[in-house]
């Protein structure tokens, strides 16, 4: 839990959407977008960076002559950039197109490890993306063993989780924070009772992160992965290895490229442009912390630190008023906490309505001008749990720090004509 310590600093709500363009844009800029859990805005510092990198180094990186030169050094300062955000080291970074493509080859790297019988343990709570490739690892003889949430609370129990613990178990992939559930996992506390008995932790950061780049060494997970384009950048995905680990992987790129890890583990590079366009997202995040607090001595992470602060307490703000109000409604199911409290929760809301499908649901919304929609957003085994039709799925209303109060009382006025 984070206890949040600058209670008289305010997130000026103004400043941040000034910094993204999707809010003056003709097309959007009459919406209130509730869709941020699919893919969010990007401030106007991703797209220079874009803009930048194809107008003038759009070129093979690498080599001498200035324009490469440069390219390759910006591709560089990207993702040692990451790395400082999420206290990772430079070797620990691998960029990738999705996390669902980082995952899968994890999986691939990591079958060298499993034995016929050894045990991996899944969630019923998570995004395929964090299932599928650990499940296809029973093709070579792992047992697979299913982590259920509790039906009463959607909650992911630890105690559940020791008693699945054995001597065999070589795995356990788990969310940080549900796409559907919107709680936050206690990966440290996963992480610790892993680590007593030799067991590898996954962590999936996909619907963490856009609300405060985690720490990794603090989380003590060994691998850890988010989706760039859901944190404010382009359609890329970041993957955190621990060392120790890393080295040990077999190759899934070139041969000769053995050894030189974290590039083992990617079959290819990443796309130049759009790595280097995520210094835009660093760049947006130290002006919004430039704009809001004094002491420039801190480092990088430490910065981070403070903004996930301020971002929490915004996000609270405008979350909590829906939560209520949904919660409060007879003919609604709210899936999950009713209420975020020191960031036990992400302001990711989902629920169905007890009268009208899901599909009718949103279709009213959208109607009102708020940016939503009904799936399963790819957590279908929780769905299907949870007894909701997996098709027509759950009404998901996912905010960001760029949501306003004003978002947050239109989005109720709509649901107040449903
Ligand atoms: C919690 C969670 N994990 C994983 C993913 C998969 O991410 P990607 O689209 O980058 O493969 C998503 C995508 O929505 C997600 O919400």
């Amino acid at each position: 839990m984070v206890k949040l310590a600058i209670d008289n600093i305010r997130l000026d709500i103004d400043y941040v959407r000034s910094q993204f363009p999707a809010f003056e844009d003709p097309l959007s800029k009459d919406w209130s977008f509730f869709e941020n859990a699919g893919g969010s805005y990007v401030p106007i510092n991703v797209i220079d960076k874009l803009t930048k990198f194809m107008t003038s180094t759009k070129v093979q990186p690498y080599a001498e002559y200035p324009m490469s030169k440069i390219a390759g050094e910006e591709m560089d300062r990207a993702s040692n950039l990451f790395a400082e955000m999420i206290n990772a080291k430079n070797n620990e970074i691998l960029i990738g197109s999705s996390t669902s493509n980082n995952l899968y080859v994890l999986s691939n790297a990591l079958k060298k490890f499993i034995n016929k019988d050894d045990e991996i343990i899944v969630t019923n709570q998570d995004h395929e993306a964090n299932i599928s490739p650990w499940r296809r690892l029973s093709n070579i003889g792992a047992k697979i063993i299913e982590w259920q949430f509790d039906l009463n609370n959607q909650e992911l129990d630890i105690t559940t989780l020791k008693k699945l613990i054995t001597n065999k178990t070589k795995i356990i992939a788990v969310t940080h924070c549900s796409n559907i559930v919107g709680s936050i996992n206690n990966l440290k506390k996963i992480s610790n009772i892993a680590h007593q008995n030799d067991i590898i932790v996954i962590g999936d950061g996909v619907s963490y992160a856009p609300h405060g780049f985690p720490d990794v060494k603090e989380l003590e997970v060994d691998f850890y992965t988010f989706s760039l384009y859901k944190t404010y950048g382009p359609h890329l995905a970041l993957m955190y290895g621990k060392e120790k680990i890393l080295k040990k992987l077999p190759n899934q790129n070139h041969e000769f490229l053995n050894g030189k890890y974290p590039y083992t583990l990617n079959p290819g590079g990443p796309n130049h442009e759009e790595l280097v366009s995520l210094i835009g997202i660093y760049e947006y995040f130290e002006n919004l912390y430039n704009h809001h607090f004094e002491n420039k001595k801190l480092s990088i992470r430490e910065k981070i630190n403070k903004l996930n602060e301020l971002i929490s307490k915004h996000e609270e703000e405008i979350a909590n008023p829906i939560l209520e109000y949904i919660d409060h409604r007879k003919d609604f199911r709210l899936i999950g906490k009713n209420k975020i409290k020191n960031k036990d929760r992400a302001p990711t809301i989902s629920f169905t309505s007890k009268n009208m499908s899901s599909s009718k649901l949103s279709e009213i919304l959208i109607r009102n001008k708020i940016a939503t929609r009904n799936d399963n957003f790819y957590a279908w085994r929780c769905l299907k749990a949870l007894g909701i039709d997996e098709s027509d799925g759950v009404v998901r209303l996912s905010l960001s720090h760029y949501n306003s109060m004003q978002d947050t009382n239109l989005v109720i006025k709509a649901l107040d004509k449903v």
